[in-house]
């Protein structure tokens, strides 16, 4: 079966958990700065994306080399077989992306790229002119960076954090695959209770149950290899029925709430979407009001971070009510995702590890305090 060079792309800082993740499915791989590469087949490409929780999306590397010029960068593109990848009437968006490169224009490599690709395919194909690109979606990307070129073809399609089960709404919740990441930063497997004490739409507690279950997070979707014309899509279908049948149930608990009744009610229709409804057990409650039973399990939130002053403050008063609520459950590790610097001094108690980070464009500490087992 045929081998692509392939590589995995997420968020900045997490090269690590993705790498992790990769290796314990099995693949041999290298990092770089916002990569992860792999080799791997068709099937590896559909179980990739079917399975991976932290990664944003699963590339094949076509084509890497050095380009200084513009006329070796459309030598080097007009160089490729296009006329294998694409049929003649795909539709090809290139993305391009030029750093610390003599080519720095980003608008000018991307249409050089372009016009190389379609007059291969013209030449190829023996059109006149112009190509319809009327058919399914194949979308490329040019990478030059200290100008190495590195041309690819994204297999994903919209970023694997679009898991399908969220509803949109107007808060500002965490993305899906920055969720499992945070989990995985966790010794989280599902066989310890899970509780998030600010669940707002409910993103950590869901993918916390999606892990405990092993439901792969793209069970809902689609991939842009799915319209790919040489891509043998049974392969699909059967890594989808294979993941159905390998779905588990709870062992232990996950609980998750929140002081507004308005988001649990998001996070219910989420957790209904995902499958897990029943496995969360949902309540409103405020965390200074906050007390379980439970013992020797997990504590994660990302608890709001005040920008404006006020905000700030009323932000401030509440990470001191989560440290006389949670500080006493030293039975569980706990884990807090805030950009908040004083975020210690107001919960009272200096985290065991802090771990720098990116939530998007936002600089954030994700702080972990460890637990005395009981
Ligand atoms: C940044 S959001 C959490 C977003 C969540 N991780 C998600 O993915 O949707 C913070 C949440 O804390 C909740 N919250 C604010 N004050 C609270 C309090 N005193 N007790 C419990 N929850 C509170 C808010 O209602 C909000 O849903």
């Amino acid at each position: 079966m045929k081998k692509y060079q392939l590589y995995a792309t997420m968020g900045a800082g997490f090269e690590s958990v993705v790498n992790k993740e990769l290796q314990s499915m099995g693949y041999k791989t290298k990092v770089e700065n916002g990569r992860v590469f792999f080799e791997g087949t068709q099937e590896d490409i559909v179980k990739v994306n079917l399975w991976s929780r932290t990664a944003d999306r699963i590339k094949i590397l076509l084509k890497e080399f050095k380009a200084t010029d513009f006329s070796t960068l459309f030598d080097e593109v007009y160089a490729y077989d296009w006329a294998e990848l694409l049929p003649v009437d795909a539709k090809f968006p290139v993305q391009g992306r030029a750093v610390k490169s003599k080519l720095h224009s980003e608008p000018d490599v991307q249409s050089i790229v372009k016009k190389a690709i379609v007059n291969k395919m013209i030449d190829q194909y023996h059109r006149r002119g112009f190509l319809p690109e009327t058919g399914n979606e194949y979308p490329l990307d040019i990478h030059i960076y200290k100008n190495l070129a590195r041309l690819s073809l994204d297999t994903t399609g919209a970023s694997l954090f679009k898991r399908g089960y969220r509803i949109e709404h107007g808060g500002a919740p965490m993305k899906e695959n920055f969720a499992a990441s945070l989990l995985k930063l966790t010794p989280y497997n599902g066989t310890h209770p899970l509780i998030d004490p600010m669940t707002g739409s409910g993103t950590l507690a869901i993918e916390a149950a999606l892990i405990a279950k092993n439901i792969a997070p793209g069970t809902w979707r689609k991939f842009a290899f799915d319209g790919f014309d040489w891509f043998n899509t049974n392969l699909h279908k059967e890594a989808l029925a294979k993941a159905k049948a390998e779905v588990k149930s709870l062992e232990a608990p996950i609980w998750a709430s929140d002081i507004d009744q308005s988001v649990l009610e998001i996070a219910k229709l989420n957790a209904h979407n995902a499958g897990v409804l029943q496995d969360i057990r949902f309540k409103q409650v405020a965390v200074k009001d906050f007390t379980t039973d439970l013992e020797n399990g997990i504590i994660i939130a990302n608890p709001p971070y005040g920008k404006r002053l006020k905000d700030r403050e009323s932000a401030e008063e509440l990470y001191k009510q989560m440290g006389e609520a949670l500080r006493p459950l030293d039975s569980f590790s706990q884990y807090y995702l805030t950009a908040d610097p004083n975020f210690e001094k107001y919960f009272g108690a200096k985290a065991t590890k802090k771990r720098k980070l990116f939530n998007g464009n936002l600089r954030v500490d994700f702080y972990q305090y460890w637990a005395n087992r009981r």
